[in-house]
């Protein structure tokens, strides 16, 4: 008699759920984890929750260990991967991970650089190209996006960050985790991306990376996590836990964090790894005695995997005898870290693509990195229209970055090459000519403190139509540990500026920083000054075309441009205080009358010494083009708790050249149960416009958009008067009003 189909495959399940082979077609990864659960001793689930930094045959082979980081030779990746698929007993395929931070082979720019192109689409596709690399590269785990908020230009790690916005931040952590883990050559689910670092790492105290992050309860809730958030609800299949701490709970220890909100709140069914030995150091910031305790701490607060550090491995068994953690728990962080393997397809395919050198630096890729370049700077002054430049002029290529190849790879490019770069000397060079360019760096690096080559750089400047300067950093002054109390330009770098401005010929600065760095001394100076940041492999034809018109600017700052250090921490949506300055109340130091008495100054929230607000605000960004805005709309004046709000206006560009402007939505609740900020990004759009042209922009809020923690903690939206804009950065705009009841 024939069998109905039907019972065969429902035999075969039951059958699959008592072996761990489920048909895979019809199974979940977590009835597949479940199934393979069901089959582990607990050595082998102890051997899952623990990542080891370089190879251990031994470990692979025998199950002892669930992923492998850092393994740079594909070669040794592969046998790893051979030796825990097809030696150990289970054939449970290992997680092997790298920071693929903006890039791989191909570095893009930096992540703040990235981010201040406020274009999803390239982000994502520029993700996508770093993780077809790294799986070329033996990996199928990058440790990013890193979406930490960071308002303090000082933190070196603002240069892994998308900034200071939660909004923008959490559609960039979307697009990069959803590039990441797009379809690709050799891997159908792609990499397993890694939001990090949860949470609230940017808050250290003076930038001081590692420090306490003394973020409140509300502020955690609407600024801190939205990020994190964000790049988990579009699929992030793991989380990496902060070193820092919150109001005295280490994050790698932290119920609440890990499973309160990532998994109650959020509903995370991924896997959380701790980050560099995290665990352990829950006793060096004193909240677990021993490495024993640590170990007990993490796993019972939703620490899925230990990176580095081995009290996992060390003391989960004597845990377990002792009660101190069930087999419960333990099973939950081994089914976390499986269904990450699964839902990756690495039962199916544990080898991915085969290496292939030629498989990196492909023309798309690199035009990929070199439009994120192009598209991530931020004009940031352009006095007289001097850019873009003729192609007839000849230049005077000036600074410690104008030929720098290992810089302006920026901080967090292992896997780059400095060969691969080409410098914005060798992109003009062949834009221009060599005849045409006149090269003298003044200074052989960013912290030089030799003046020895300006009279070279001065000579140079004379001969030539326009100086073009790049200063900034060097990338080891940006990046983890690497926080700056200072944050001019380092070294003679003002000095150099300041010779070259003296001689009168037109100076372009174009600096390739890690962070938005203070030269409130050069502002004045020079005509022209365009913020690059550390653009990558393809960060020199990038320049060469911005400069010189075949590009044009559309970047936007997602920092606040800092006019000095001490303004630190500053951010555009910040709370009013009971005392706000507004533009007119600033005097300048210098105008203060001697002998005045102490109530002579205006009682603002202000320094004395310099105003409350950036030298550039968040959100702000030239063109080439001429760009105004007219014709607000709110299509109501008023809407209920389920209304709908469209808002709109009308963007010309009035000039002689083509522009991309990035119009930008922001509201302010105008009172609220709690204090609100001044302002805050609820939307943007990139808007082409020719010559002449105009483009009406919408944009729609709903009452879930205007959400926040009230004052009892509860979350959500509250009635009341709103006043919104539609701007070009979030210090302007056309500013409409409307009410939600
Ligand atoms: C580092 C960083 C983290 C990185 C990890 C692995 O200390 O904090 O961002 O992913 O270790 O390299």
């Amino acid at each position: 008699m024939k069998t109905p189909r039907f019972s065969l495959l429902a035999a075969a399940s039951v059958l699959g759920l008592f072996t761990g082979i489920l048909p895979a077609q019809n199974a979940t990864p977590d009835e597949r984890a479940r199934a393979m659960l069901a089959r582990m001793t607990t050595e082998e689930k102890i051997g899952q929750i623990q990542q080891i930094h370089g190879p251990d045959e031994a470990a692979a082979s025998e199950g002892r260990v669930g992923s492998f980081l850092n393994i740079v030779d594909p070669a040794i990746s592969m046998k790893l991967q051979r030796e825990a698929v097809e030696q150990s007993r289970l054939g449970i395929p290992l997680l092997l991970g790298r920071d693929v931070i903006h890039g791989f082979r191909t570095v893009f720019p930096i992540p703040l650089g990235t981010a201040c192109t406020w274009d999803d689409d390239l982000a994502r596709e520029g993700a996508r190209a770093a993780a077809a690399e790294a799986a070329v590269g033996g990996y199928n785990w990058t440790f990013s996006p890193m979406v930490d908020i960071s308002r303090d230009a000082r933190w070196g790690r603002i240069a892994e960050s998308f900034g200071e916005d939660p909004y923008l931040s959490a559609r960039m952590a979307a697009a990069f985790v959803e590039g990441y883990q797009s379809p690709m050559p050799g891997r159908p689910k792609g990499i397993a991306a890694c939001v990090k670092h949860f949470g609230g790492y940017g808050a250290a105290e003076a930038g001081r990376d590692y420090g306490s992050t003394p973020i409140p309860p509300r502020e955690l809730n609407d600024v801190y996590l939205k990020p994190y958030e964000g790049g988990v609800k579009a699929g992030a299949l793991t989380v990496m836990s902060a070193f820092n701490e919150l109001d005295g709970v280490p994050c790698t220890g932290s119920h609440f964090l890990l499973t309160e909100v990532l998994r109650q709140r959020w509903g995370f069914e991924g896997m959380v790894v701790s980050d560099w030995e995290s665990v352990v150091e829950l006793t060096t910031h004193g909240f677990a005695k021993d490495h024993r305790e640590a170990a007990m701490r993490a796993i019972n607060a939703g620490l899925d995997m230990e990176m580095t550090s081995h009290s996992y491995r060390d003391y989960m068994a004597d845990l377990l005898a002792s009660g101190e953690v069930s087999m419960a728990t333990l099973d939950e962080r081994v089914l976390a870290i499986l269904r990450v393997k699964y839902a990756l397809g690495l039962f199916e395919d544990p080898y991915g693509p085969a290496f292939d050198a030629k498989k990196y630096l492909l023309p798309e890729t690199l035009a990929l990195a070199q439009r994120t370049a192009e598209e991530g700077a931020v004009l940031l002054k352009n006095e007289g229209d001097l850019l873009p430049l003729g192609k007839g002029v000849t230049v005077a290529v000036v600074g410690p970055l104008a030929d720098a190849a290992h810089e302006q790879l920026g901080t967090w490019a292992p896997d780059g090459r400095d060969a691969d770069a080409v410098t914005p000397l060798a992109a003009l060079r062949v834009k221009l000519g060599a005849d045409r360019v006149i090269y003298a760096p003044g200074l052989t690096y960013s912290r030089d403190a030799s003046t020895g080559g300006f009279a070279a750089a001065v000579a140079a400047a004379k001969k030539a139509d326009v100086v073009l300067c790049f200063a900034g950093e060097e990338s080891l002054l940006s990046g983890e540990a690497h926080s700056r109390a200072d944050i001019t330009l380092p070294g003679e770098q003002e000095a150099l500026v300041q010779a070259l401005a003296a001689t009168g010929k037109p100076v372009v600065l174009v600096l390739m920083t890690g962070r938005p760095v203070a030269i409130e001394n050069l502002r004045g100076k020079v005509p022209a000054i365009l913020a690059a940041f550390h653009g990558g492999t393809m960060a020199g034809p990038a320049l060469a075309n911005l400069l010189f018109g075949d590009a044009s600017p559309s970047g936007r700052l997602t920092v606040s441009w800092p006019m000095a250090s001490g303004q630190e921490p500053i951010y555009y949506n910040h709370k009013s205080s009971g005392r706000p300055a507004s533009y007119g109340d600033f005097v300048p130091i210098e105008k203060i009358p001697q002998g005045q008495l102490q109530t002579s100054l205006g009682f603002k929230n202000s320094h004395i010494d310099l105003p409350p607000w950036p030298a550039w605000p968040f959100g702000f960004g030239l063109t080439y083009g001429k760009i105004g805005y007219s014709d607000l709309e709110l299509s109501a004046k008023k809407i209920g708790m389920d209304g709908v709000l469209t808002v709109s206006a009308t963007v010309t560009n009035s000039g002689a050249r083509a522009a991309t402007e990035v119009v930008q939505l922001y509201v302010r609740d105008d009172y609220g149960c709690v204090t609100r900020p001044v302002r805050e990004l609820k939307g943007y759009e990139r808007v082409s416009l020719a010559p002449g042209e105009s483009k009406k922009v919408s944009f729609t809020l709903r009452p879930e958009d205007l959400s926040f923690t009230h004052i009892d903690m509860a979350m959500g939206p509250e009635k009341g008067t709103f006043t919104v804009w539609i701007a070009p950065d979030s210090a302007s705009g056309l500013e409409g009003h409307f009410s939600l009841e």
